[in-house]
């Protein structure tokens, strides 16, 4: 017997599956080609079960014939309708805010000076250790409500700003929290190894040690990603390499912050280790890209990040057009290189600083975030049978929709089929 329809959203102008016909739609899309097939349907509908799950979708005839009398019906009028947006790369849980750097930068300071000063993250480990469970659950709760205005289902949280065992679990158990209470899917990420701290450079291997030790507990309290800051002047790749060994033997799966600055062999390493993804790669080489497609990892760019560090963007277009990688896009929120929960930003940005297409920005911030962590099987696709995470935005067009950028286009938010914004 066909289930009833809870639910249909109808009356859609245009509805991008990001689901391929033929192809696993679990997996993500590797290349420029791919990553334009949208699987685009015009003046359609979607029905949606009591269960959340997607009944069906395509033409408004077929699926208006899912109704019964209880059925709700939600007029889209003719608005752009896709899968919820992933976020696969943020720093949701941080005490305070950096506003007291951008001059010094404007100065010509650079992030890494400031950071190896004492400042930057640094500062930042210094107001999460002295903020209680609480401060920093209502700033992380206020940024979840803010991105998901935006359209974002799905998100990665790190730790990061403790570097002791103990604030990296107060980081991440206010992240597990707001997981419990958000509507919004949670990736919960531990970053211990985000920077070195100055009174420990002395002891540095004691400090790594350390810091790998920290990797069992974290996994056990249910992080489920370990990442690394693997950049010169911070962690070296054979330290990644160590670090990010043990962190797999603890169960724990693998990102990381690779080659931003520096071209240090950071996607060389993202590739032998199996991780699931690197990310930034603003300085990776072509042959550490061929590396990543080779071994599937995906890259994450962060346009968001470039932008604010004024840094020349990332290689989008050899990663899409030569090295036929699967690109996704995050926004890196955090309050010193990404200041900003604004995911339609992040987008925009993608489309005028990476230079990507409509279609490969979609996808980017769909179907291959949702693979960036793991989750192909769960979100970034619409299909009978997944879960209806969606966003209606006002206007049809995908492409003013990037363009006319700065504005919140998003009409309505749907997480298992319940509308949340
Ligand atoms: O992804 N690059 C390292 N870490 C963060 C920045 C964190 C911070 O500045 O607080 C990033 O940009
Ligand atoms: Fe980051």
């Amino acid at each position: 017997m066909t289930q009833r329809a809870q639910t249909i959203i109808h009356h859609i102008g245009l509805l991008w599956t990001m689901a391929g016909a033929h192809a696993d739609d679990t997996i993500a899309r590797c290349g420029r080609d791919a990553m334009r097939e949208v699987d685009a349907h015009t003046e359609a509908a979607i029905a949606i079960g009591e269960d959340g799950r997607i009944l069906g979708l395509g033409s408004e005839r077929e699926v208006l014939a899912m109704a019964d009398e209880h059925t709700v019906l939600v007029d889209a009028q003719g608005g752009f309708l896709c899968p919820g947006l992933v976020d696969p790369h943020t720093h949701l849980v941080h005490g305070g805010s950096r506003e007291q750097e951008l001059p010094m930068r404007l100065a010509g300071a650079g992030y890494l000076d400031i950071l190896r000063a004492g400042g930057g993250i640094l500062s930042t480990v210094r107001e999460t250790a002295r903020r209680s469970e609480d401060d920093l659950l209502a700033q992380a709760a206020q940024s979840v409500r803010r991105m998901l205005s935006f359209g974002v289902t799905t998100l990665e949280a790190k730790t990061g700003y403790g570097m002791t065992q103990e604030v990296e679990q107060k980081q991440l158990q206010v992240a597990l929290r707001l997981a419990g209470e958000s509507p919004v899917g949670f990736v919960h990420t531990a970053l211990p190894a985000h920077a070195v701290l100055p009174e420990r450079l002395g002891d540095r291997d004691r400090f790594i040690e350390e810091i790998a030790s920290m990797w069992p507990a974290l996994y056990a309290q249910g992080a489920e990603f370990a990442d690394a800051f693997v950049e010169e002047g911070v962690f070296s790749v054979d330290e990644g390499r160590y670090l990010l060994s043990r962190a797999q033997a603890a169960g724990l799966k693998v990102k990381l912050h690779a080659d931003e600055m520096v071209a240090g062999g950071g996607a060389q390493l993202a590739a032998e280790l199996g991780a699931v993804s690197a990310d930034h790669l603003l300085a990776a080489t072509d042959e550490g890209l061929a590396a990543m497609a080779k071994a599937g990892v995906v890259a994450v760019c962060l346009p968001g990040t470039s932008f604010y560090l004024q840094k020349t963007p990332a290689r989008a277009r050899h990663m899409l057009d030569e090295a036929g990688l699967a690109v996704a896009i995050a926004s890196d929120y955090n309050p010193g290189s990404s200041p900003s929960e604004n995911f339609g930003l992040t987008m925009s940005l993608a489309l005028l600083t990476l230079r990507m297409s409509p279609e490969e920005v979609f996808m980017a911030a769909t179907r291959n975030a949702a693979c960036a962590i793991d989750r192909g099987d769960r979100a970034g696709v619409l299909a009978p049978g997944r879960s209806a995470d969606l966003v209606l935005f006002g206007p049809r067009e995908p492409a003013y929709i990037l363009t006319h950028y700065g504005i919140n286009h998003v009409a309505q938010v749907f997480i298992a089929g319940r509308r949340v914004a």
